[in-house]
């Protein structure tokens, strides 16, 4: 049990040597200890970054959800696993205990088997944060299908582009969904994207709005009178250590999105334990995560790491501006949430309304604070830690992404000291490090580089779906030997990371990662558009939005660009969905490109910030006069 739960900095720094300097021994323990398995490993851990490859807990055998679920029910059975709380607050909150989740999911499990779904099939979740997501999610894991959520505010060629790409057999999605006043018809948006999957042979459908939507005969079954059917009592699939457990789909820079592929044995093993940690998770807290289960976060701390504790976690429907801006304030009180994980956009807007929405609630259940997606500003920083923590929650600000499958860098709250926009530490068994242009290793602390990982952790994605080359490119080959983030951090003199940003062409709007290139190609496809490139600037509430510069085409004919400008983000919202909208366009002679032909977005970038002063030597450039007259036509 020793090392299981960290209690003080010395301990920390105690465990984390230990983890270092032996990982095999120091993972070993974690797995032995804290998880059920059917068969034991063989080695604790295979790796090459070369290939890549990594293995964590080699040819044992497992299911996630006997650790997520059976396991608990001789102890707290009659626990509340998932508190769900809908998106209009006059409708009752659901408990739902781990009897009832282990239920719920065992019949939903043996649905899909009536469907002919078997270990190693694909299935696509298309879902509203309601508990049948979670239930689908857990009755894949638990039969052994690969499960892909995809965020149900995807469009629809979005969201066939995702089917497509691992080959989905079914999809589970919704009649609508709820978000704030708005009613979204989610069906209808699957209808048109399986236009274009020919290898969907069912969809389930959940009633929860209960819109009226179109049924295809033979494909889409209404889920209830399945699940009323189901036998309660599914034997879980065992599966190897190693065998994906769900694919997950993150923007690159260029490209179509990678599905990163997570495994069943280290993903369960690390998120396990760093919820544990970081969120000092105790029996009876209620622990409370507003990400969605479509992103990475809702994955590992709404639903894998919670649940392998035992914990009780709160799955909210909502938006935090519905009914008005206080409901997050509203349910922390009404659930007394201990442990509270959000973004710095959400705390952004909300620092912008009246402090009464956050005054009007007693908030004084709260332990713990958490911050994710994107660097947390210092402001930000402040008016959380003065206004919901009352200066006695630690803010546990945690890094980490899509393909690290759990927080690397984090403070560890009542135990690391935290500093405002700071992540501070990395976690146990976790070894990061800054990398100069000379692909030197900087040593040293107050330095700042490029941030990589050096050595394996468990919970790392495995390779991208049908592309191992692309993830090996993509991460293994700018650094020899390392796990490439993405990232810029700087190292303080205590050796505390701060993160400063991506330094790739993948920009973070309101904490959602938006690869440049798609969001090109979708403008591109217009036809009154030549060209074009996207940036990033600083904006108040979503950190960055977006800055195109276009292109049109030569056509001798007048457009009313005001109308261009709403049929360019309507392009984007089709193709992509509405969080990728651009906030402003500006028309363009032309773009400047290096002598080979490529865009230099460094340009577009100090322009599009208004920082025109220090544009660096242009004279390189195949054509310097066109960024004179991008200046003097920048949008203000
Ligand atoms: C950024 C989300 C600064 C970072 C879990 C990373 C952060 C990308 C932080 C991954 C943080 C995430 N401070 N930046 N605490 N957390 N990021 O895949 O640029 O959606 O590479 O995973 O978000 O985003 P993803």
């Amino acid at each position: 049990m020793s090392n299981y739960h960290i209690k003080n900095l010395e301990e920390y720094f105690q465990v984390y040597r230990k983890s270092v300097r032996n990982p095999e021994v120091f993972w070993e323990e974690i797995a032995e200890e804290h998880f059920v398995w059917r068969k034991r490993w063989d080695k604790v851990l295979q790796w090459d970054f070369t290939k890549p490859e990594v293995k964590w807990f080699e040819n044992a055998q497992l299911n996630i959800t006997e650790n997520c679920l059976d396991r608990h029910l001789s102890i707290r059975g009659d626990k509340t696993a998932i508190l769900f709380e809908p998106n209009n607050p006059e409708e009752e909150a659901q408990h739902i205990t781990y009897f009832q989740l282990h239920e719920r999911v065992s019949k939903m499990a043996n649905v899909l088997k009536e469907h002919g779904i078997k270990k190693g099939d694909r299935i696509c979740i298309y879902l509203p944060m309601i508990p049948e997501l979670a239930v689908a999610v857990l009755a894949c894991a638990r039969i052994g299908a690969i499960h892909s959520v995809v965020f149900a505010g995807f469009s629809s060629i979005a969201l066939s582009t995702r089917i497509n790409d691992c080959d989905c057999k079914m999809v589970i999605t919704s009649d609508g969904s709820y978000r704030g006043a708005k009613t979204i018809d989610l069906k209808g948006i699957v209808d048109v994207a399986l236009e274009d999957c020919p290898g969907i042979e069912t969809t389930l459908v959940v009633k929860r709005t209960g819109v009226k939507v179109e049924m295809k005969e033979g494909r889409d079954k209404w889920l209830q009178p399945l699940l009323d059917e189901a036998h309660a009592d599914c034997p879980v699939e065992v599966m190897d250590a190693e065998d994906p457990l769900f694919i997950l789909y993150t923007s690159g820079s260029t490209g179509k999105p990678k599905g990163m592929v997570h495994t069943c044995a280290g993903y369960m093993v690390y998120t396990a334990y760093t919820f544990k940690n970081i969120f000092q998770y105790r029996e009876n807290d209620v622990y409370w995560c507003t990400a969605d289960v479509g992103w990475i976060t809702g994955h590992s701390y709404i639903l894998y790491g919670p649940l392998a504790n035992g914990a009780t976690t709160v799955m909210f429907e909502g938006v935090p501006s519905y009914p008005d801006f206080g409901r997050f304030w509203e349910i922390v009180e009404k659930h007394k949430v201990n442990q509270f994980y959000t973004a710095p956009t959400a705390i952004r807007a909300l620092a912008k309304e009246n402090l009464s929405f956050v005054e009007k609630y007693d908030l004084s259940s709260l332990k713990v604070l958490g911050s994710v997606g994107e660097p947390i500003n210092e402001e930000a920083w402040h008016w959380y830690n003065n206004n919901v923590g009352k200066k006695k929650s630690p803010i546990v600000d945690t890094w980490w992404q899509t393909e690290t499958g759990g927080i690397l860098i984090s403070p560890i709250p009542y135990v690391t000291p935290t500093t405002p926009t700071y992540a501070t530490l990395p976690f146990i068994g976790i070894q990061p490090t800054l990398m100069d242009e000379n692909e030197k290793e900087i040593a040293g602390n107050q330095v700042e580089g490029r941030l990589c990982i050096k050595f394996p952790w468990p919970s790392m994605a495995r390779t991208i779906w049908g592309n191992h080359d692309r993830y090996r490119d993509t991460y293994f080959s700018a650094y020899k030997n390392k796990y490439f983030t993405g990232d810029g951090a700087m190292r303080d003199e205590v050796g505390y990371y701060r993160i400063t940003g991506r330094v790739d062409d993948v920009i973070i709007v309101s904490g959602h990662n938006l690869g440049t290139a798609p969001i090109e190609d979708a403008i591109n496809e217009h036809p009154a558009i030549a060209e074009s490139a996207i940036v990033g600037f600083p904006h108040d509430i979503k950190g960055n939005a977006l800055y195109g510069f276009v292109i049109l085409k030569e056509t001798g004919q007048k457009r009313d660009r005001d109308n261009l400008r709403k049929e360019i983000n309507q392009q984007i919202t089709e193709q992509i969905g509405p969080i990728a909208k651009l906030d402003k366009i500006q028309f363009v002679v032309g773009l400047p490109k290096t002598r080979s032909g490529k865009i230099m977005r460094r340009i577009l970038r100090k322009i599009a910030c208004n920082d025109t002063e220090n544009l660096g030597d242009i004279s390189t450039l195949l054509n310097p006069e066109v960024v004179e007259s991008i200046i003097k036509e920048a949008l203000k």
